[in-house]
């Protein structure tokens, strides 16, 4: 469920009300400290979040791992400003975004979105929607905007994909341009829901590539939520395990593997003894949030 439109969520991937000037900000440090949300939906009180904290700090990889419908998007929601929290504050580089007095945080090109279903305009090429954000807020001029765009996406290995419509290219060369399209804004942190869900594995391994690659230009903090536990791990510096709804931090495991992260990687020993760690704890949300389901059917 989501309280925004088609329309407002491809506005808000595309650009934001505020811009961050030139150069690579400085910064990106999340801190989310005793976070719940609750939906009132017709008077009927979905607790979706509860007393979640979490601090991350500027530039590491955060990915969050926990069960379907636990609340992991919901907690996204409210850090991009999408929706109010109910209690708790979220500060980003110690400035409150929400919180006592402000329960809607304002959206940002500070916090740039990449969401789970892919948000292209449909009707622009790959390089119109990437200078889309900066020509909309007068960051840039239309000219500038475009020769950074194409700039962008030559570094992400779409050089030749530039004047190509989202529908004219794989989904896997689309995802590449909304992450291009939402760096270019120079956001402090990127939020990742599951942009990889629905990908084959051998498109998955690519698109890993070209995000440490992104990560390793940019040193942006990510705040990426995935089912993929391999995923989580190989990408990470810290995974966070969330539990069963309503969402709040189960434990947080380090991952150690030393950066740059090959696939060699995946066959350590290191990573096996870190899947195992991560597999026990969101098998065991997994079997509370199954059987919470059992009993709601009952
Ligand atoms: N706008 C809304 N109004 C009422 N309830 C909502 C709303 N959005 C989400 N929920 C409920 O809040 C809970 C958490 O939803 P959320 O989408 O945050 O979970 P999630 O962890 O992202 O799930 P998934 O892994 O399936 O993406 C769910 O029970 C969902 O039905
Ligand atoms: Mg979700």
């Amino acid at each position: 469920m989501n309280q925004m439109t088609t329309n407002q969520k491809l506005h808000a991937a595309a650009t934001s009300p505020q811009g961050t000037g030139t150069g690579r900000p400085l910064g990106g440090a999340l801190s989310i400290r005793n976070v719940s949300k609750i939906y009132d939906p017709e008077g009927v009180n979905v607790c979706a979040v509860n007393d979640c904290s979490m601090e991350i700090v500027a530039g590491e990889v955060c990915m969050i791992v926990g069960p379907s419908g636990c609340g992991k998007t919901t907690l996204l929601n409210a850090i991009a400003g999408f929706h109010s929290i109910t209690h708790g504050e979220i500060l980003l580089d110690n400035q409150l975004l929400c919180g006592p007095g402000k329960p809607k945080a304002s959206q940002g090109a500070d916090r740039m979105v990449v969401f789970q279903n892919g948000a292209l305009f449909p009707w622009r090429t790959l390089a119109e929607n990437v200078a889309y954000g900066p020509i909309v807020q007068k960051k840039m001029t239309k000219a500038e905007a475009h020769e950074k765009a194409y700039h962008m996406l030559a570094e992400a290995g779409l050089g030749d994909f530039g004047d190509k419509y989202p529908g004219e290219v794989s989904s896997g060369m689309s995802r590449r341009a909304e992450i291009v399209r939402a760096l270019i804004n120079e956001p402090k942190v990127l939020l990742l829901d599951e942009p990889y869900r629905a990908m084959d594995a051998l498109t998955k391994s690519i698109m890993h590539e070209s995000l440490l690659e992104t990560y390793d230009r940019t040193k942006v903090t990510i705040f990426f939520i995935t089912h993929d536990l391999e995923e989580a791990i190989f990408l990470g510096d810290k995974v966070h395990i969330v539990t069963t709804r309503p969402c709040s931090l189960k434990k947080t495991v380090d991952v150690t593997i030393p950066r740059p992260r090959t696939y060699e990687s995946l066959s350590s020993e290191a990573f096996r003894t870190l899947m195992e760690e991560v597999n026990e704890a969101v098998h065991e949300e997994a079997v509370k949030a199954f059987q919470a389901g059992e009993r709601e059917l009952a």
